[in-house]
């Protein structure tokens, strides 16, 4: 069998187009958005002034804004038609099949008559994805049909409002607010490049970001935060953990929350989630989630030299959050959209159609032999 490191599979390290929106481990710049490195975006922007941020290239003004969350706002009431569907989804669907078909059917609602509605568009999604997911959540659990408009002026606060029934606290919904930052853009991921794709055929938003919610669904993308949850909450103490995950790499399983395609000594993402996550278990008074994760990542670093990646730490701060465990990759969906649609802008602004070609590796030219005389 081929060496899938020597044989470029998973087209790693290899350049599929330009961007003006993202780097990713460069050397000497890390992680930064529109050339704004994400420590500063998360110590000292909201969500809102990213995804502006990405849709434009500049930080907004102050009365941007404050019109742009007032628009978010706005876009959070769902169309009936959307909710008789939801309504209609099993109460164990995986909620990123909610958010898969959510987004597909507003694309039927309110379909994107032509590219001079993009924008708007991905706005609508912005506001509308939290409500799609919480509308199904509560009324397949609760059997509540909940209002999806809220007064919180950031789409972390009408989050945690949807979910809980209640106003979150500052420090919550700041919290949520720096995940959605966190998780707002990587460029050419899996996902993104998903939508790329897509978008390269010149076809329509919702098009674009239902592919791309597909492709964040799988464990090794968006989905490891939940993988990570469920292993971390096995263990009562960081002994129990240190030795359980020794015999897992043993076993030679994968750890979630591990290791990055792009990142070789660590992620920036983490030290910020990381402190979070501190903070809330402190303020939880709930030492042992945050114990036992920390001597995971140690044992991992001991072990493999391998670091926490952005979804680690966030397990357990959204776990501190009282957020159920099914409903950690859908945040992410809410968050990166706007990564995506930026990158579908970006796309249909030079666009190309995505076409690369494959090494031919199968049979030689054979003769077709009838079916009777096979
Ligand atoms: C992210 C990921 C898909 C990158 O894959 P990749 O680029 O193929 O990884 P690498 O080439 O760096 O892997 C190097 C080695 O470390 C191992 N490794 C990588 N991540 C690992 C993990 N989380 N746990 C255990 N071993 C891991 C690989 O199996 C490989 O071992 P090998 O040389 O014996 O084959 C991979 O690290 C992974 O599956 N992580 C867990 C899922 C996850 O957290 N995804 C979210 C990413 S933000």
């Amino acid at each position: 069998m081929v060496d899938k490191k020597l044989s470029g599979a998973g087209l790693r390290g290899q350049s599929a187009g330009e961007t003006h929106l993202c780097t990713v481990g460069k050397s000497g710049t890390g992680l930064t958005y529109c050339g704004y490195d994400i420590s500063e975006l998360a110590e000292h922007a909201c969500f809102e002034e990213v995804a502006w941020l990405l849709f434009h290239g500049e930080l907004p003004t102050i009365e941007e804004l404050t019109g742009f969350r007032q628009l978010l706002k706005d876009y959070r009431r769902l169309p009936d038609a959307l909710k008789r569907c939801l309504e209609e989804l099993p109460a164990d669907t995986h909620p990123m099949d909610v958010m898969r078909t959510g987004c597909s059917v507003l694309g039927n609602l309110e379909p994107e008559a032509d590219f001079t509605q993009q924008h708007q568009v991905a706005n609508r999604l912005i506001g509308a994805l939290p409500s799609i997911l919480l509308y199904w959540y509560r009324f397949s659990h609760d059997g509540a049909r909940i209002e999806t408009e809220t007064d919180e002026d950031s789409v972390a606060g009408h989050f945690l409002t949807l979910l809980h029934g209640a106003s979150p606290s500052d420090v919550h919904q700041r919290c949520l607010d720096v995940s959605l930052i966190l998780y707002a853009e990587h460029e050419f991921n899996a996902s993104t490049f998903t939508a790329r794709v897509c978008a390269s055929t010149l076809s329509d938003m919702h098009s674009c970001i239902t592919g791309a919610i597909g492709s964040l669904r799988g464990p090794l993308h968006g989905g490891a935060n939940e993988a990570a949850m469920a292993m971390i909450e096995q263990f009562s103490s960081p002994e129990q953990a240190v030795a359980a995950v020794r015999d897992k790499l043993a076993r030679k399983d994968k750890i979630m929350g591990f290791g990055h395609a792009v990142y070789r000594e660590s992620d920036p993402r983490n030290v910020i989630i990381k402190a979070w996550s501190k903070k809330l278990s402190q303020d939880a008074d709930n030492a042992q989630l945050y114990a036992v994760s920390e001597a995971v990542e140690n044992v991992m670093w001991e072990e493999k030299k391998l670091f926490a990646n952005a979804d680690f730490f966030h397990a357990s701060a959204y776990n501190f959050m009282g957020i159920p465990t099914p409903l950690f990759t859908p945040i992410f969906v809410c968050s990166r959209v706007a990564g995506w649609a930026a990158h579908v802008m970006e796309q249909r602004g030079n666009n190309r159609i995505i076409r690369p070609s494959a090494d031919y590796v199968g049979y030689e030219a054979r003769a077709f032999i009838p079916v009777e005389q096979r």
